[in-house]
């Protein structure tokens, strides 16, 4: 299959691609840091990486001409980048929901409608977007970053309902905390975290079911709840 993941440099992003690769899959990864990118791509000859910040929507469309001249077919989107700026609402800086919305929410929207068209014509294909459970829940110092978790998973719920008469599938993942670099500094055991790991296997399963079902949406916590 040939799989395009956002955000992929680091984190749950990361771990995806690994588990694709290791199934022998076809990867495109995109993330800002050229560097990380390169390091990777020293480790997976077979990985694909280009550089794209998924805030600006100029980068964006770059990066899908990219995937639709690289991929004749796209079997897996995943929308996977994200920032999280804790804060409240009433306290932060303008700029924080402007920028959050960028790139947690427009970016999969402006990625999806340049690689849909391509999917449509294939008939088949999943789309999944990296909620949270900030998605569905309210958290004192979630700030911007629930809403644009809340939108994203209202989108991913309006995408599945267009793109099903195009076998398109959209499942909207709801992770709670997952140990990344998101989580640096905060001392906690890494006990207290589900894994990068775990979503990847959980992704990758998702698209391995038959054709007469579709994973609509996984919410998976820590073992001893959120934090
Ligand atoms: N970790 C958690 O507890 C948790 C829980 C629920 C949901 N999530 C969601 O899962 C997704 C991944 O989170 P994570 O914890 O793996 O985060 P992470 O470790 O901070 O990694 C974020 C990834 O997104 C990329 N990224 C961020 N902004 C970008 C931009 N403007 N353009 C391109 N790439 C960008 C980063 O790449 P560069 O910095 O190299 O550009 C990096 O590869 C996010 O959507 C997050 O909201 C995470």
């Amino acid at each position: 299959m040939n799989i395009v993941i956002t955000g992929a440099s680091r984190g749950i992003g990361k771990a995806i691609a690994e588990k694709f690769l290791q199934e022998n899959h076809r990867v495109i990864i995109c993330s800002r840091d050229s560097a990380k990118l390169e390091a990777l791509q020293q480790t997976y000859p077979s990985l694909i990486t280009f550089v794209c910040d998924v805030s600006d929507k100029h980068s964006v469309e770059q990066l899908g001409d990219f995937v639709l001249q690289t991929f004749e077919q796209i079997d897996v989107l995943i929308n996977n980048a994200g920032i999280f700026i804790p804060g409240k609402l009433t306290e932060e800086k303008d700029t924080v929901l402007e920028d959050t919305l960028r790139t947690n929410l427009l970016s999969a929207y402006y990625l999806t409608k340049k690689l849909s068209p391509r999917m449509k014509t294939h008939q088949h294909g999943f789309i999944i977007n990296m909620c949270s459970v900030a998605s569905i829940k309210a958290y004192e110092n979630g700030g911007s970053y629930a809403i644009s978790k809340f939108a994203l998973l209202g989108f991913s719920k309006t995408l599945r309902e267009e793109l099903k008469p195009y076998n398109i599938k959209v499942t909207a993942i709801l992770p709670g905390a997952t140990l990344t670099d998101s989580w640096a500094g905060v001392d906690l055991p890494e006990t207290r975290f589900s894994t990068p790991e775990d979503i990847a296997l959980l992704v990758y399963t998702i698209t391995q079911i038959s054709s007469f079902s579709v994973v609509e949406e996984i919410l998976i916590r820590p073992q001893l709840g959120d934090i």
